[in-house]
């Protein structure tokens, strides 16, 4: 949907999955880039990436590449460590886990705030052992008279209850004893069609938004187009990065981003554990445990292809 298996292309039937990472110049034609400059960015799954730098600034360049040109600007970006007032040289791991997750739903809660929260005494957030439910939660929490509820799955319920972030958390079989009365706005990482179907049949009368951010239930069926209340509406982060950024200047955007990012990440240090593992072997492991939901929701894993 947002147009990842574009970012490296490969020969079909096979795509090259994005991630996002550090990598240091090894060699550089440009001036404007020195070997040695550590760049945070999406990569390949691979040893080395040839980018054809544009658009260059201090503190960021974008790979000017062809075929990356149709991707959002956020996509195809590289941060210079060195001037990144978010990096820490002892904190890579935090950043790349939850720096991307912490943006988006930094985004989703600024964008609700932007809009009173359409009113609603109530967000919904499936999902929510996931970290970027959780980060939604830790941004939305801090706002008065909104209760922020939690659905997730039976297995899931006790680590979410422990996070405190989240006014009461329910798994999703109990979605349908939730009050149908208060206005509700539901953020949607789930897209599992039961839990959507679920949320708009129960809260319809009183549900004012519904935003679709991921899709962590990939194995079930799609939510379906047809049911009681607002049309699920895909949350495009980029677009509300780029609203904040031409009214609050990329420095104040970057100030405000940073200081919410520093208080979440303290807030992970109490629960998140980080787990590296190096090799190709270790990588196709750990991608089909989080794929196949098998990796427990306190974890985050970094891994390499090798001691880079
Ligand atoms: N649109 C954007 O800009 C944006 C940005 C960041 C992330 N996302 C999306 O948000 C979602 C969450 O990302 P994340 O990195 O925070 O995820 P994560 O931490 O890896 O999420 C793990 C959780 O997802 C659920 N889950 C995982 N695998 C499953 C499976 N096979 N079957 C059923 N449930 C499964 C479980 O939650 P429950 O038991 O609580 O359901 C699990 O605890 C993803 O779909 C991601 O692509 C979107």
């Amino acid at each position: 949907m947002l147009g990842y298996w574009t970012f490296f292309p490969a020969e079909a039937p096979w795509g090259r999955i994005p991630v996002m990472g550090y990598a240091e110049v090894v060699a550089s034609t440009h001036d404007a880039v020195r070997e040695g400059e550590r760049l945070f960015g999406f990569y390949p799954m691979a040893t080395h990436l040839v980018v054809t730098p544009a658009r260059i600034e201090r503190g960021l360049f974008e790979d000017g590449a062809e075929h990356r040109q149709a991707t959002a600007l956020a996509y195809r970006q590289y941060l210079r460590a060195a001037v990144d007032p978010q990096y820490r040289s002892d904190d890579e791991d935090g950043l790349l886990l939850l720096r991307g997750l912490f943006l988006t739903s930094f985004l989703v809660d600024d964008f609700l705030g932007d809009q009173g929260y359409f009113g609603a005494e109530r967000l919904l957030v499936s999902s929510a052992s996931s970290k970027t439910a959780i980060a939604l939660a830790f941004q939305a929490s801090r706002r008065t008279g909104l209760e922020v509820v939690g659905l997730t799955s039976p297995r899931n319920v006790g680590f979410v209850e422990g996070l405190g972030c989240f006014s009461r958390v329910v798994p999703y079989e109990a979605i349908g004893a939730l009050a149908a009365a208060p206005t509700t706005v539901f953020v949607d990482h789930a897209g599992s069609r039961a839990v959507v179907a679920a949320v708009h049949e129960r809260c319809a009368a009183g549900l004012r938004h519904s935003a679709v951010v991921g899709a962590t239930h990939w194995e079930g069926r799609r939510p379906s187009r047809t049911m009681p209340g607002p049309a699920p509406t895909f949350f495009f982060a980029p677009m509300q990065m780029e609203k904040r950024q031409a009214e609050w200047g990329a420095g104040g955007f970057q100030d405000r981003l940073g200081a919410a990012w520093h208080s979440f990440r303290e807030f992970t240090r109490g629960w998140l554990a980080i787990r590296r593992d190096t090799g190709p072997e270790a990588v196709a492991r750990v991608y089909q445990d989080v794929l196949e939901g098998r990796s427990a929701p306190h974890v985050g894993h970094i891994l390499s292809l090798g001691d880079a």
